[in-house]
């Protein structure tokens, strides 16, 4: 058999898309061949789930029939043997494909191809539990003149209590409170893969880059989608080095700042400033928003360093444009420069903390971009987002619990009174690990040596202590955040400024992910459900109360 094989991420060979249209029109099946080609269909076949679906449908249009099922490890040619025969009557088959269909995908589930205008096929898939995700539109208009929308339907998935259908014998829809487990869209950024624990930046696994390259390295590769070369990762430092001076003006504003100020705010504000002054904020081009991410990257340290010394009645420093990225953030923070062993683990922890797909403030970031707001915008909306303790703000979080339990030998005790008030444990569990968090082995063993350079393993005792029980009674695992928080206290910072450090890394996810919605754009609005009083008359004042 010469057929392709579709597994995760695998590529499409345009042969067989080629024998897939062929048996699409031998079966009469209308739709695939009249509407895709192939390049949309390969684009699409790689853009699909298949990570977590045991196999993919392929709808057409208009008739609702299902043109084939494309299994795992199976090849196109053998499924369109099995289910795409000639001659077989069309009412009724979709049910005999999507039953075979989903036999043979197991408990996977399957994800799904269709049309929008394909209303009867559209409420026949969500009958069988397929929730509508991922959508593109294709801006040549179809016969009818209307633009057509694929949709990829995410599988049928296992319930989680606070996802709920709200009826089941009317129409009302399925809620995703959260947006848990929802595709909201394709990405080439990175990609999360809970099933093994393990994460990738553009096809490379983080704890490769965090042992083998530096911050700027991994920045670049971000942004451009390959690792640079020697002399392209040299200019991109000359560049980006040349641009970390904040304004005079941003320095004043700085001065102004309430001494007691969180560094977030601070942080937040100063972004949101440095949108006022950029000669280029309207300017919402590609190339105009990668110079203003790369200038971000650069001041942003700048801002965060002046603001903290500041608060602290001490005078900002300016930046270094001789040192790496790591060198300049404690110089612009500290005042000083630490040894190799310190800023390797610094370095480490930027680059495990750069990106990490659909996260709250990554998302955040391209819903201000789908309206088609600047970089700028969508930057100072991220870092609010990531303030929050459920999200970046839980290293900070975290540096707390370990210094409130302050000795190893009372953390179970502890502990166990958290359990007792059903309290969260800050840095443990994840929405999308939940067999451990793929970034914590390589962070946890530079906050360990970060223990042995200091000197101090009070922290690392009691976070070995902390994720034993935590294991052991509620199956929970640590995140990122846990081993992040103890690290950047043996690093010398002081705990307000672990997120805001976050955000120094974190602006290279975000701006990567502004690029990529802008380039492919589409206005996110979802939908809500109402369920107020029901319509009702303005009462006059005097009936009111
Ligand atoms: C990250 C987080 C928001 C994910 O939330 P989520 O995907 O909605 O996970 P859920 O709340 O559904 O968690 C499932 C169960 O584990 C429990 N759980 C999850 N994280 C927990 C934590 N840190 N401490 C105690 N219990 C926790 C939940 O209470 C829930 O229990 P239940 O089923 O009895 O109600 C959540 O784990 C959390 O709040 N963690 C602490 C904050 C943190 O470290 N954030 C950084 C994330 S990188």
């Amino acid at each position: 058999m010469d057929g392709i094989t579709l597994r995760p991420g695998g590529a499409v060979d345009a042969g067989a898309l080629a024998r897939l249209h062929r048996a699409a029109r031998a079966a009469a099946l209308p739709g695939l061949h009249e509407r895709w080609t192939e390049a949309e269909v390969a684009a699409w076949l790689r853009a699909v789930p298949m990570a977590e679906a045991g196999g993919v449908l392929v709808a057409t249009d208009p008739a609702g029939g299902i043109l084939g099922y494309l299994a795992r490890d199976r090849t196109v040619d053998e499924v369109l043997h099995l289910y795409v025969a000639p001659g077989r009557q069309r009412r009724g088959v979709g049910t005999c494909l999507l039953r075979a269909a989903q036999r043979e995908a197991g408990p996977r589930g399957l994800a799904l191809f269709c049309l929008r205008r394909n209303h009867g096929a559209r409420a026949f898939y969500e009958r069988h539990g397929f929730r509508p995700t991922a959508h593109r539109e294709d801006p040549s208009a179809n016969e009818e003149g209307e633009p057509d929308v694929r949709y990829c339907w995410a599988p049928p998935t296992g319930s989680d209590d606070r996802s709920h259908r709200m009826s089941e014998s009317t129409n009302e829809p399925t809620i995703h409170k959260g947006l848990v487990g929802v595709y909201a869209d394709v990405s080439a950024v990175s990609k999360v893969m809970p099933e093994t624990n393990s994460l990738t930046y553009r096809g490379y696994a983080v704890q490769d880059l965090a042992e083998t390259c530096s911050f700027e390295e991994v920045a670049y590769l971000l942004w451009e989608g390959e690792l640079p070369t020697a002399r392209q990762l040299e200019a991109f430092r000359a560049e980006t080095a040349a641009e970390r001076e904040i304004s005079p003006a941003l320095h004043r504003v700085i001065r102004e700042f309430p001494k007691d100020a969180h560094p977030m705010d601070a942080i937040r504000t100063a972004v949101s400033f440095m949108g006022l002054e950029d000669p280029e904020t309207a300017d919402v081009s590609h190339d105009a928003q990668y110079r203003k991410a790369k200038r971000l990257f650069a001041r942003i340290p700048t801002a965060i360093g002046a603001a903290y010394r500041v608060s602290k009645g001490l005078d900002p420093v300016a930046p270094d444009p001789r040192h790496s990225f790591a060198e300049n953030a404690f110089h612009l923070i500290q005042g000083r420069v630490p040894p190799p062993e310190v800023l390797k683990a610094f370095d480490v922890s930027m680059i495990l903390y750069a990106e990490h797909t659909f996260n709250a403030s990554t998302y955040t970031a391209r819903l201000v971009t789908s309206s088609g707001a600047d970089m700028h915008g969508a930057i100072t909306a991220g870092i609010a987002s990531l303030k929050g303790p459920l999200h970046g703000g839980a290293n900070e979080a975290v540096m707390h619990m370990l210094k409130e339990i302050g000795d190893p030998k009372i953390a179970r005790e502890w502990l166990q009174s958290r359990f007792d008030h059903k309290a969260l444990v800050m840095g443990f569990g994840h929405r999308v690990y939940k067999s451990g968090d793929s970034r914590v082995p390589t962070m946890k063993k530079y906050a360990e040596r970060m223990a042995e350079v200091v000197g101090d393993r009070t922290w690392m005792a009691i976070s070995r202590e902390l994720a034993d029980e935590m294991l052991t009674k509620k199956n929970i695992h640590p995140n990122l955040d846990f081993p992040a928080g103890p690290a950047y206290y043996l690093m010398g910072f002081d705990i307000p400024l672990f997120t805001p450090i976050f955000v120094a890394s974190r602006i290279t996810g975000w701006s990567a992910h502004v690029l990529e919605q802008a380039a492919d754009n589409r206005l996110i609005r979802p939908l809500s459900w109402y369920t107020g009083p029901e319509q009702r008359p303005v009462p006059p004042m005097s009936e009111r109360g």
